[in-house]
């Protein structure tokens, strides 16, 4: 059984629910609709990014819900167009401002390999972490980490690194299982969230997982949930329906076998995560 109340600790103490609300792809009127339900039913972790262009409505959905900031648990992260020090520092306070808020409880570099920078990504992620550090010894964001990076981006960045990411936001679900870099944030206490955790929906298509989740009892919504959850990570799933928001912060984990396990760490036609260094952006 899990409450939605249930957390997960970050390697500075702080500690995070274990099921975010994803809010990519949902915008304007939607985008706030969504997380003014989603904290209604219980959400208590919302993930929005400066590039989503919902922080606006997010931020306001917080605001209007009437929950107190510090019952939430709420991350942006930098985009691509902050790759200096003074960048960095200012991407966070347009963010800060378009939410409303004087704090994030996660702040995360999106991108690791920014087309902009594909010569020297090191040099800018070095620097934007060191802006990040500062922000988070000023208290503006309570936790530092990235997203999207591999293993060659990680190792990289903490050559540098005073303190070490805490969080490593990627994508992975059924079928996407990025074992080397899954292994190495296990090995440095990173804690993993999992993006995209229905595949961008691709999992409620494929036959084996439904017929799985007939096997147990449970919606393939769960079994990807339940997948993910045995992992270790911190999924966040996205739907801009009610009772899927509802149903997505699930109330009980599936246990599955190791047999099972390794299954859905296999499962085939699932596509394969973004490789940050080809990305046209
Ligand atoms: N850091 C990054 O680079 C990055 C990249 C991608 C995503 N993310 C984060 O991860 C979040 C989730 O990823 P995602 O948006 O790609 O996709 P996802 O959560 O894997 O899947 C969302 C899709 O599944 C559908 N869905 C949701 N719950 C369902 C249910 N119970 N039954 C059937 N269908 C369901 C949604 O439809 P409806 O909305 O119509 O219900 C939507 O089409 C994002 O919103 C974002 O916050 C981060």
């Amino acid at each position: 059984m899990i409450a939605n109340r249930d957390r997960r600790q970050l390697a500075n103490g702080n500690t995070i629910p274990v099921i975010g609300l994803g809010t990519w792809k949902s915008e304007g009127e939607e985008a706030y609709q969504t997380v003014y339900s989603a904290i209604k039913l219980g959400y208590e972790h919302i993930d929005t990014a400066s590039v989503y262009g919902n922080e606006v409505e997010v931020g306001q959905a917080i605001h209007d819900s009437g929950k107190e900031r510090s019952k939430l648990f709420v991350t942006s992260k930098l985009w691509n167009d902050a790759v200096t020090y003074q960048g960095a520092i200012e991407a966070l306070e347009n963010s800060l401002s378009r939410l409303k808020m004087d704090y994030l409880d996660l702040y995360l570099i999106h991108w690791p390999n920014p087309v902009a920078v594909r010569e020297n990504w090191q040099e800018r992620n070095a620097e934007v972490w060191r802006a990040m550090e500062d922000l988070y010894k000023a208290g503006k964001v309570r936790a530092i980490g990235v997203s999207n990076f591999m293993p060659h981006h990680l190792r990289s960045l903490l050559e540098s690194a005073k303190v070490k990411p805490m969080v490593n936001q990627i994508k992975l679900a059924p079928g996407i299982y990025q074992e080397e870099i899954v292994k190495l944030c296990q090995k440095e206490g990173i804690l993993i969230e999992a993006y995209s955790p229905f595949g961008h929906g691709e999992v409620f298509k494929q036959e084996d997982l439904l017929d799985l989740s007939k096997k147990k009892a449970a919606t393939p919504a769960q079994i990807a949930l339940s997948w993910s959850l045995q992992h270790g990570f911190i999924p966040l799933p996205k739907s801009v329906h009610s009772e899927r928001l509802k149903s997505n912060l699930i109330k009980e984990v599936i246990s599955l076998t190791d047999e099972e396990m390794n299954f859905l760490d296999h499962l085939p036609d699932m596509g394969d995560a973004p490789n940050p260094d080809e990305k046209n952006y």
